[in-house]
């Protein structure tokens, strides 16, 4: 015949082996274990013990014990591993995970960077300059009469102040020669308005990037080498550069601009990208008189100015068929040239 305490751990351990979960093990400790557990109760009876029994049953309780605390903390590892199990099986972890989505620059955005690059390396700054502009900035500085075409109101947006969303940004280089004396080498990029029928090839609202070169000395030859030089970079040598004399009132003399490449879309035409001319000495007589100096004295200074087409070029470039794309933030569209 077993002693009781021998009978009582038999009995605990077949009960904490056919505990069902964590909280009927739970229950069992505290009937085993707590403080009027049946174990802890034999704690109480030791004091009954004759001295001859107690070291003896003392030895018996301390493995009872011991037994019982293990076996509970075995079976509650298994109900923890379990249940940590059971949370991740509703986990797939061979499905393919959620990709974050990429965004890319606009391709506008892309062809300013390659342009301005060009350019930085031929030394010229960034300059900027307002989208709502003075009649003054926009026209009359710029040797434009008071009855250019441009002027009229079924050409450019007029705010009911008399100020206007500007029609080009050449008012930049009136506002970077007011803001610095000769030599100065700036390019401008940014928007520019006119109200224009919208198309394939017209927007409202286009991009242009203005160039500004004054120095002693710069001729016509400068302002051919150094676009030639841009479109060289910007299209590859084989393209060809072709300067057609026009008409602006504020160069004199004034070119456009036409490329041909047959790495480019529409292979042997010629497409013109730029306005470009020398700075006409009345600008620089009308900035001196806004300066309130002779800064730019026309005897002494000369220079190139030339305003290229941005969406044309980007177009171009990327062999895109209509402008309006630029504008409608189709991701189908943009997410070619990520
Ligand atoms: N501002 C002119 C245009 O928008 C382009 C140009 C710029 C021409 C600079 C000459 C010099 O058509």
């Amino acid at each position: 015949m077993s002693h009781p305490l021998e009978q009582l751990r038999e009995e605990a351990l077949r009960e904490i082996a056919d505990a069902p979960d964590a909280q009927s093990l739970e229950a069992l400790r505290v009937r085993c274990l707590g403080r009027n557990g049946s174990v802890s109760a034999w704690g109480e009876k030791m004091k009954t013990l004759s001295a001859a029994e107690r070291p003896v049953i003392g030895k018996l309780l301390n493995e009872v014990r011991n037994a019982v605390t293990a076996a509970i903390e075995e079976r509650a590892d298994k109900f923890r591993a379990q249940k940590e199990s059971d949370a991740l099986a509703d986990i797939d972890i061979s499905l393919p995970g959620t990709q974050a989505e990429r965004g890319s620059l606009h391709p506008l955005t892309q062809m300013l960077d390659r342009a301005i690059q060009i350019f930085r390396r031929m030394g010229f700054a960034l300059a900027d300059g307002p989208d709502i502009e003075t009649e003054w900035h926009c026209f009359d500085a710029l040797n434009t009469p008071p009855e250019h075409p441009a002027r009229n109101e079924q050409d450019t947006f007029f705010l009911p102040d008399g100020r206007l969303l500007r029609t080009h940004t050449s008012t930049v280089q009136i506002r970077a020669m007011q803001g610095a004396p000769p030599p100065i080498r700036v390019i401008a990029p940014g928007a520019a308005y006119r109200r224009d029928e919208v198309d394939a090839t017209h927007s409202a609202q286009f991009h242009q990037i203005e160039g500004l070169y004054v120095d002693e000395n710069v001729s016509v030859a400068d302002l051919k080498g150094a676009l030639e030089f841009f479109f060289y970079e910007l299209f590859g040598t084989d393209t060809a550069v072709r300067f057609r004399p026009h008409y602006f009132p504020f160069t004199e003399p004034s070119f456009e601009i036409d490329v041909r490449s047959k790495a480019l879309k529409g292979g042997e035409q010629w497409i013109e990208v730029a306005g470009s001319g020398m700075v006409h000495p009345a600008v620089f007589e009308e900035v001196d008189l806004a300066r309130g100096d002779d800064a730019y004295a026309p005897e002494k200074w000369t220079g190139f100015a030339f305003g290229l087409g941005m969406d044309r070029l980007a177009m171009i470039l990327f062999d895109i068929p209509d402008i309006r794309l630029f504008a409608q933030n189709d991701l189908r569209f943009l997410g070619q040239f990520a």
